[in-house]
C-alpha cells in the first residue's frame, strides 16, 4: 500500500484543494504520512467523509482503543474526545446553552462589541483584519460567556494558539500542560467566587441522576468551549472576507442586496472553511471506505474541506458563489459530533461582516500587505493576518 507524505508536498498549506481534487479523483480514500502519523487514512469524498462522521464503528475515544497510549490529561475529558455515553451525558448538560433561540439572545451584545471594535478600527484607513475584528470578537464573546476574566485574555489567546496552531518554539514547550494548569486555576477562582457566567453554572449543574461534572471533566468542557468557540470563527471571518476581496463582483453582489449576506456565510463555510479536517477518528472493527477495507485501530481523519469541494455534491465547487445555498456542508461536521455552537459562529460572522462592509464601503486587500502566513497543519484553515485597507 502506497502511503503519500502530505509533509513533503509543496504548498499544501496554501492551497490543498488542487491536491485534495486529484486524490479525490482517485478514489475517495487515502493513506497518507503527516506530522503526527506514519499512516493515517484520509478521507476526501463527499458521500463517504458524511458517512464515517456519522458511523459509530469510528471511535473518539483513544483510551479505548487498541493501539495508542497517550499521556493521561484533564484535558482530554472533553465530550469531542469520548463517545457514547460519555459524549453523550456531557453534551446534554451543554446544549441548552447553545440553542439557536439561547445564541440569539447574544445578539446585541455581539453587535455592541462588533461596532467598539470597528469604532477602533475604522479611523485608521488601513490594519490587520484577524487582528482588528476577526479574532478579538469571537474571543471576547466566549471569554464573556464563560467568564474569563479581561485581564487574562492575552494570556489565554497565547496558551490556545500554543495548542491549536502551534509554531515550534510553542510546540517544543508544553502547551496542553500550561493551559490545563490556567483552566485549574480559573475554575478554583469560579469555585470560590461564582459569577452569572456559564462555567460557574457549569460548576452547579448536575444531570437527571443528580450528578454533576467532575474536577476533569469541567477543565475539559471550559478548554473545548474556549478554544472551539474562538480559534474556529476567526477564520471564518477571515477566510470570508478573503474570499470577497478574492471575488469583487460577488462582492458587489453583496453589497447591491445586503439579504444575500446569510446565504454568503454558507457559502464561505463551504468554500474555505476554518476546520480543515475533523479531529481524528480510528476504526473499532475494520470498516469499507469506498472500496477500501480499513483495518481494526487505525487513525482515520476526514477531510472537511475536499468534501465540500466534491464536485458529486457540489457542483463547480471552486466556483465562490455566494447565492448557491449549499445546504449539507461540512463545515461543522456531522453526526453526534456535530458543532455545538453552530449558531453562534454564524450570528458572529453574519454581524461582523455585515457591519464590516457596511463601515468600509471601498474595503480592498492592502497591496503593501506582503504573503499570507498560512495557519501550519492539517486542522485549521486560515491566515495569521489579513492586511486590508479602505
Ligand atoms: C465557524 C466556526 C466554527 C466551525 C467551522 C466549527 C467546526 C466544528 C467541527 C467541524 C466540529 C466537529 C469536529 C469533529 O467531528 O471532529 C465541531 C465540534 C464542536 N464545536 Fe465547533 N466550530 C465553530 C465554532 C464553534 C463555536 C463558536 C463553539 C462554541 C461555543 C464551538 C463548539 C464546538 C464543540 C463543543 C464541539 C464538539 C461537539 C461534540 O463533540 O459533540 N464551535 N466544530
Amino acid at each position: 500500500m502506497d502511503v503519500l507524505d502530505l509533509r513533503n508536498l509543496p504548498d499544501f498549506t496554501a492551497d490543498p484543494y488542487a491536491y485534495y481534487a486529484r486524490l479525490r479523483a482517485e478514489g475517495p480514500v487515502h493513506a497518507v504520512r503527516t506530522e503526527g502519523f506514519e499512516r493515517i487514512w484520509l478521507v476526501v469524498g463527499y458521500e463517504e467523509a458524511r458517512s464515517v462522521l456519522a458511523d459509530p464503528r469510528f471511535g473518539k475515544d483513544w483510551r479505548t482503543s487498541g493501539r495508542w497510549v497517550a499521556p493521561e490529561n484533564p484535558i482530554s475529558a472533553n465530550m469531542l474526545e469520548l463517545d457514547a455515553p460519555h459524549h453523550t451525558r456531557l453534551r446534554r448538560l451543554v446544549v441548552r446553552e447553545f440553542t439557536a433561540r439561547r445564541i440569539e439572545e447574544l445578539r446585541p451584545r455581539v453587535a455592541r462589541v462588533t461596532d467598539e471594535l470597528l469604532d477602533a478600527m475604522v479611523p485608521a484607513g488601513s490594519a490587520d483584519l484577524v487582528d482588528a475584528l476577526a479574532f478579538p470578537l469571537p474571543m471576547t464573546v466566549i471569554c464573556e460567556l464563560l467568564g474569563v476574566p479581561d485581564l487574562d485574555r492575552d494570556t489565554f489567546r497565547t496558551l490556545s494558539n500554543g495548542i491549536v496552531t502551534p509554531t515550534p518554539q510553542q510546540r517544543a514547550g508544553d502547551p496542553v500542560g500550561a493551559m490545563s494548569a490556567y483552566l485549574v486555576e480559573l475554575i478554583d477562582a469560579k469555585r470560590r467566587t461564582p459569577g452569572d457566567d456559564l462555567l460557574s453554572a457549569l460548576i452547579r449543574t448536575r444531570d437527571e441522576g443528580g450528578d454533576g461534572l467532575s474536577g476533569d471533566e469541567l477543565v475539559g468542557m471550559a478548554f473545548l468551549l474556549l478554544v472551539a468557540g474562538h480559534e474556529t470563527t476567526v477564520n471564518l471571518i477571515s477566510n470570508g472576507v478573503r474570499a470577497l476581496l478574492d471575488h469583487p463582483r460577488q462582492l458587489a453582489l453583496l453589497r447591491a442586496d445586503p439579504g444575500l449576506l446569510d446565504g454568503a456565510v454558507e457559502e464561505m463555510l463551504r468554500y474555505d472553511g476554518p476546520v480543515e479536517t475533523a479531529t481524528f477518528r480510528f476504526t473499532r472493527e475494520p470498516v469499507r471506505v469506498g472500496s477500501t477495507l480499513v483495518p481494526r485501530d487505525e487513525p482515520v481523519l476526514v477531510a472537511l474541506a475536499s468534501g465540500d469541494r466534491d464536485p458529486e455534491r457540489f457542483p463547480a465547487p471552486d466556483v465562490f458563489d455566494i447565492r448557491r445555498a449549499p445546504q449539507g456542508h461540512l463545515a461543522f461536521g456531522h453526526g453526534a459530533h456535530y458543532c455545538l455552537g453552530a449558531p453562534l459562529a454564524r450570528m458572529e460572522a453574519r454581524i461582523a461582516i455585515g457591519a464590516l462592509l457596511e463601515r468600509c464601503p471601498r474595503l480592498a486587500r492592502d497591496p503593501d500587505g506582503g504573503e499570507p502566513e498560512w495557519l501550519p497543519g492539517l486542522l485549521m484553515r486560515g491566515v495569521r493576518r489579513l492586511p486590508v485597507r479602505w
